[in-house]
């Protein structure tokens, strides 16, 4: 399973160290949480930003750019150009959702669609075969260190069986990941749902420990 550590929580004042550290302990699929204040009530950071940290953290590492913002069909190349590999967008604020798929994966990144917790599975099926990803937010975005719902697990189970039987008939194989309220005590139970990859944020970034022993913690739960 990938653990894919989300810099929310972590000293943003100092996030090409933070993120080294997670580098450093192993972690090397970095979620970048985009925040606009516009689909979501806050803000954090853009393509600027991104391009420092990708100069910071050289190419080893995959940049998995979560954008929650409004104009998603207008900016993602810029995201793109600013060395991020992957995008993931979310179905809500987008209103032509194949159009921008495939041309995310024209411009050369894997392509993800995200779905907030009150989202039916059906809005993104008629686009499962062109993506790399599907991301089921199991909190409601714009903010680190809530609560994890717990009905998402209907929803992810739903997603595997479809995802199946899409690769049973000769189709592609598309990642879960998971985004929200994930941490050492129910990452095993979500694991068993068919993710594979989680994002963890306050699980990882926290004043309990460090990133390095949070990760062990989670690997042990996973064992
Ligand atoms: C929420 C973000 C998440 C979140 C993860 O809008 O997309 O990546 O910050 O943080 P935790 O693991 O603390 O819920
Ligand atoms: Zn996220």
């Amino acid at each position: 399973m990938i653990i894919a550590p989300s810099v929310l929580t972590a000293d943003l004042s100092n996030l090409a160290e933070s993120c080294k550290k997670a580098v450093d302990a192993g972690l090397n699929w970095m979620h970048l949480d985009v925040m606009d204040g516009n689909f979501v009530p806050n803000l954090t950071f853009g393509p600027p930003v991104i391009r420092s940290l990708r100069k910071a953290l050289g190419d080893e590492v995959t940049f998995d750019a979560h954008l929650m913002i409004s104009n998603a069909e207008e900016c993602f190349q810029d995201y793109i150009d600013a060395g991020c590999n992957h995008i993931s967008v979310h179905v809500e604020a987008t209103t032509h959702l194949h159009r921008l798929i495939t041309a995310i994966r024209s411009a050369g990144a894997s392509a993800g669609v995200v779905l907030n917790p009150s989202t039916p599975l059906t809005e993104i099926l008629e686009v499962l075969p062109e993506l790399d990803l599907v991301l089921v937010m199991s909190v409601n975005p714009g903010f680190g260190g809530q609560s994890f719902i717990p009905t998402v697990e209907n929803k992810i189970r739903k997603l595997k069986q479809a995802i199946d039987e899409q690769v049973k008939n000769g189709g592609r194989e598309v990642t879960i990941q998971i985004d929200g309220g994930v941490k050492a005590f129910n990452i095993k139970e979500i694991q068993s749902w068919g993710v594979t990859n989680a994002v963890v944020g306050s699980g990882l970034f926290n004043n309990k420990a460090s990133v390095a022993q949070n990760y062990a913690e989670i690997l042990k739960a996973l064992e």
